[in-house]
């Protein structure tokens, strides 16, 4: 009787209390299991009803510590007792860090989002109209060798775009002139992968149409992307090129230098390397998207995002982009 009533009234302020009850009344070594093993000395005729009150004792301390603990919880919580240990040392935050893919789109964007240029998008899975044949290749033409394609389910109408002017075309037949714009996105050309092409990757094209756009207009919107994406000390080349929706057509290089063996591998021994394609845009695609030629010149270009990341940061291999090992886009955080 008297032990109930002490486990009754028993109260825990701390861990510590409540350690101290466990101990006296639960564990093993506790006033009530040292009742249970006196049981051997108590009369026989005794016994049943002994038994049964150390039971009852033993369920009112079990209930009771239960009782404590959750009292305690409540108006402690755990751990509140102990106070902060300052000295920890902090879970270390682990801050992702924007692929360096996206950071040269971002800016790219940037560069051209300054001298006003908007961001078009359009469909991967495209039709022959859009991807080619509104661009001058007309069917069965070699220039279409140049870029290898994907076909869905065997359909030759339908493709994967293998450049972002897809979003040219389309821009050019549903709008009307001007435009000022780039096509950000995704790729697909049917090529063994490598250290310097992959079947998917990105491109930046962009396109500019209005009354008397020039080949003037061209060579200073490329100078000044040029400069803002590899600095303006930067020497940057105009070689005479061709697409077939673009007449006449260029290819721009950079000035990258031949100090190191680096340079001398990435560049093929000549110093310069090639970051975008361009042209003014072929008379033939301005009327295929119902644009009048005489009304209307302007200019495209065409770079892909992979090449210039490369170049930037100084890469070696593209697959890397793909391969998202964080030991290479951690390397990336501080730029993000
Ligand atoms: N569409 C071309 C390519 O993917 C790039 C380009 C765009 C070239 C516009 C000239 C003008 O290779």
């Amino acid at each position: 009787e008297k032990l109930t009533q002490e486990i009754q009234a028993a109260t825990a302020q701390s861990q510590q209390e409540l350690e101290d009850f466990r101990l006296k009344y639960i564990s093993r070594k506790s006033v009530v299991a040292e009742l249970f093993s006196g049981i051997k000395d108590i009369a026989p005729e005794d016994k049943k009803e002994f038994g049964q009150k150390v039971n009852g004792l033993k369920n009112t301390a079990q209930a009771k510590f239960q009782e404590l603990i959750e009292a305690l919880e409540s108006t402690q919580g755990p751990g509140k007792d102990r106070p902060h240990d300052l000295t920890l040392p902090n879970i270390p935050n682990t801050l992702g860090s924007v692929h360096p893919i996206t950071q040269t789109r971002e800016q790219i964007i940037e560069i051209f989002e300054r001298i006003g240029f908007n961001v078009s998008d359009g469909p991967e899975i495209e039709e022959d109209w859009y991807n080619f044949t509104s661009l001058n290749f007309p069917p069965n033409h070699p220039a279409r060798e140049m870029q290898d394609t994907f076909f869905i389910q065997k359909d030759p109408d339908i493709l994967l775009r293998t450049h972002t002017s897809n979003v040219q075309t389309r821009l050019m037949s549903m709008e009307k002139p001007p435009f000022r714009s780039i096509m950000p996105g995704r790729v697909f050309r049917n090529e063994a992968i490598s250290a310097r092409s992959h079947c998917l990757f990105h491109q930046v094209e962009g396109l500019y149409v209005d009354k008397n756009v020039s080949f003037a207009d061209l060579k200073n919107t490329l100078y000044y992307f040029a400069k803002e994406m590899f600095g303006h000390d930067i020497k940057v080349r105009f070689r005479p090129s061709y697409f077939p929706f673009t007449e006449p057509s260029a290819e721009v290089d950079i000035y990258w230098g031949m100090e190191t063996e680096l340079d001398r591998k990435m560049t093929k021994g000549t110093g310069w390397l090639e970051i975008l394609g361009c042209g003014m845009v072929d008379p033939n695609v301005l009327s295929n998207c119902g644009i009048d030629p005489e009304e209307y010149t302007g200019f495209a270009f065409g770079m892909g995002i992979e090449r210039i990341a490369l170049y930037k940061h100084k890469i070696e291999d593209i697959r890397l982009f793909f391969e998202n090992d964080v030991r290479f886009l951690k390397q990336f955080t501080a730029l993000s």
